[in-house]
């Protein structure tokens, strides 16, 4: 997740912005940037990795004379950024900030642009010369071609011309002392000190100066100057809204306000999802993964795939297992990447091996990776991490784009993963002509309204989870119970549990538990159960009366209005409807919330569990 900052007031602003950008490294970024507005033009400096070498940077600037530093008097306008890619490598031409042709307009941007493309090809058309793979620098050509004297006019016109998920900053070498913002679902904030004005991604990135903070929501389009802050609608109509004041310390800054990044990262997954999706899904059926490099022909003929992935990313393997193998009709073999180097596993040549790791280094997901490919498989790796190993030794790469996520315990990164699968599920299915328009159409629009319904979910179960972690959180044992897709959802929440509140837990499909574990249950054991609608409900809810049987005490999740579980299951946790095969986005939810609470009550450190390390490689 990228960071922005923006200030225009009477100080010297590139200490402030650069300040201000440390406060913004915990989000993590691979590169960083800062330009100023000093004597009717703009100073740009960029830099690759970590913040250090833009100070670097920053220092050659100054000792070649750079008027960065030595502007008399120094600049009072600025806008920074750290960047983590998304599209476009790790390159200073990709980081920001950007700027039009004539290097008047700079802009810092989060987000995605879906229509960068069509609108470069204008703009290239008009003249426009782009020195970057940006969408950024597309935001920056669009604002300069309709700059007429006004910076928040311009804004308004080109905002109204983006699609996509983003907000940004906006300055014009003519206009200095001014910052225009806007925001389309991703975070913005404005800060208002004693003369002074900021707009920032995160409220940490200005916490030191100014503790007046206005939140600006989706469609605004906001003005910042020395005098404070003004916000109108897309139509330029003036939005009044009072300064909330914040009492965070810095530690709960950092966390947005969160007892723990853990929690935070479970409330980031609608973005983590909306992230994943943007951009791939542009039409109302087709799926765009052009950015990844495995021809359709060679995809239509696919025999097979293999997935091999470690943990909380085999589980999100396992959904993507059943999502292919229903809409693409291609067998999908799921293995344990530390099981697959070292079985000697038969590999075809027409196979494709999927290696799904969130930070790209685990070294069983890699080993496996490399096997698969010595033995003459092609290798597509899904990752969140850019230019991390898995990204090198692949012959393909899709990003999920959940952002840095500092807690141990995978949360934001799973459900990221989950659509990066069914993203590929749905391309292979629209490549082999497996589901017919309508229901390609159907689950593209369903996908598309995931981030939504997860924020639903979260708003609607957490006071239920609540009630059944006060009621449980002293238990010695719980099992998981469900079928299909239920069956990942409740491995991945049995280990969330016993990852972070080192209570033992196993997860069965349910169809196996009088196989054997049903041995396990007596009036003591909770069992949580998968049961949200589809067609194995009927069997999950035969499962569910079983355990009854044995006086365990049964805590379902189920699909909201879905009548027939509460009259089986003594306690039921809602979840959003929707296409019953994109259920474990939502469905893991409050398993997620039901560890996390769980773990709490009993005093324990969410984010940094006993013996765990988390696998990240941001410099
Ligand atoms: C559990 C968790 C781990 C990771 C596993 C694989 O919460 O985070 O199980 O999922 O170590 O890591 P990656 O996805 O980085 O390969």
């Amino acid at each position: 997740m990228c960071g922005i900052v923006g200030y225009v007031g009477a100080r010297p602003c590139r200490d402030l912005l650069v300040a201000g950008l440390e406060k913004l490294e915990y989000r993590g970024y691979d590169s960083a940037g800062l330009s100023v507005i000093e004597d009717g033009r703009v100073e740009s400096v960029r830099a690759v990795g970590h913040l250090g070498n833009l100070r670097a940077a920053l220092e050659e600037h100054d000792s070649r004379g750079g008027r960065v530093a030595v502007a008399a008097p120094p600049a009072t306008t600025g806008v920074a950024h750290t960047r983590w890619a998304t599209h476009g490598r790790v390159t200073e031409e990709n980081a920001h900030p950007h700027s039009d042709s004539s290097d008047r307009v700079h802009i810092v941007l989060n987000g995605i642009v879906e229509n960068h493309a069509k609108l470069r090809r204008r703009l290239e058309a008009d003249g426009g010369v782009f020195s970057s793979e940006t969408d950024a620098e597309v935001v920056a050509h669009l604002i300069a071609s309709h700059y007429d004297g006004d910076l928040a006019a311009a804004v308004r016109a080109a905002f109204a011309k983006l699609r996509g998920h983003y907000a940004f900053v906006a300055m014009h070498a003519d206009q200095p002392g001014v910052l225009v913002g806007a925001r389309k679902e991703c975070p913005l904030v404005a800060g208002i000190g004693e003369g002074e004005s900021f707009l920032a991604s995160a409220i940490p990135a200005f916490l030191a100066e100014t503790s007046e903070v206005v939140t600006i929501e989706n469609d605004e389009i906001v003005t910042i100057d020395a005098s404070g802050v003004r916000i109108a609608d897309s139509e330029g109509d003036p939005v009044e809204r009072e300064p909330e004041t914040i009492d965070w310390d810095s530690d709960a800054a950092e966390k947005g306000g969160y007892e723990t990044f853990m929690l935070k990262e479970i409330h980031e997954q609608a973005d983590a999802v909306a992230e994943t999706i943007a951009g791939r899904l542009p039409g109302d059926e087709g799926v765009d993964l052009s950015e990844v490099d495995l021809e359709d022909d060679y995809l239509r003929g696919l025999k097979r795939v293999v997935i091999v992935a470690c943990g909380t990313s085999y589980h999100a393997g396992l959904v993507g297992r059943y999502a292919i193998e229903e809409w693409a009709r291609v067998p999908v073999e799921m293995d344990v990447a530390s099981e697959y180097r070292y079985r000697n596993p038969v590999v075809d040549p027409g196979d494709l091996v999927i290696g799904l790791t969130q930070s790209g280094e685990t070294a069983d997901t890699l080993a496996a990776m490399r096997l698969a490919r010595e033995k003459g498989a092609r290798v597509l790796a899904i990752t969140n991490l850019m230019g991390s190993q898995a990204t090198r030794d692949a012959d393909a790469v899709l990003y999920t784009r959940a952002g840095l996520e500092v807690s141990v315990a995978a949360t934001k990164t799973f459900v990221a993963q989950i659509a990066a699968m069914y993203l590929v599920g749905l391309r292979l299915a629209e490549l082999r002509g497996t589901l017919g328009t309508e229901r390609l159409t159907e689950l593209v629009g369903e996908l598309k309204q995931m981030p939504s319904k997860i924020e639903e979910t979260l708003a609607g179960c957490e006071d239920r989870v609540r009630e059944v972690a006060e009621a449980h959180h002293d238990q010695k044992f719980f099992l998981y119970l469900g079928r299909h897709i239920g069956l990942p959802v409740c491995l991945e929440g049995a280990l969330k549990l016993k990852e972070v509140s080192y209570i033992p837990t196993d997860a069965y499909a349910a169809g196996e538990m009088k196989h054997g574990p049903i041995a396990l249950l007596d009036e003591s054991t909770p069992v949580v159960c998968v049961a949200t609608d589809s067609p194995v409900l009927s069997k999950v809810l035969s499962n569910v009366e079983e355990v009854r049987a044995r006086g365990a005490e049964t805590i379902a999740i189920v699909t909201e209005g879905s009548g027939a579980v509460g009259d089986v299951a003594e306690q039921t946790i809602e979840v959003a409807r929707s296409d019953w095969l994109l259920q474990p986005i939502v469905a893991i939810l409050p398993l997620q919330l039901l560890a996390y609470d769980i773990a709490r009550r009993l005093g324990l450190n969410v984010d940094q569990p006993r013996n765990l390390a988390k696998t990240v490689t941001v410099e």
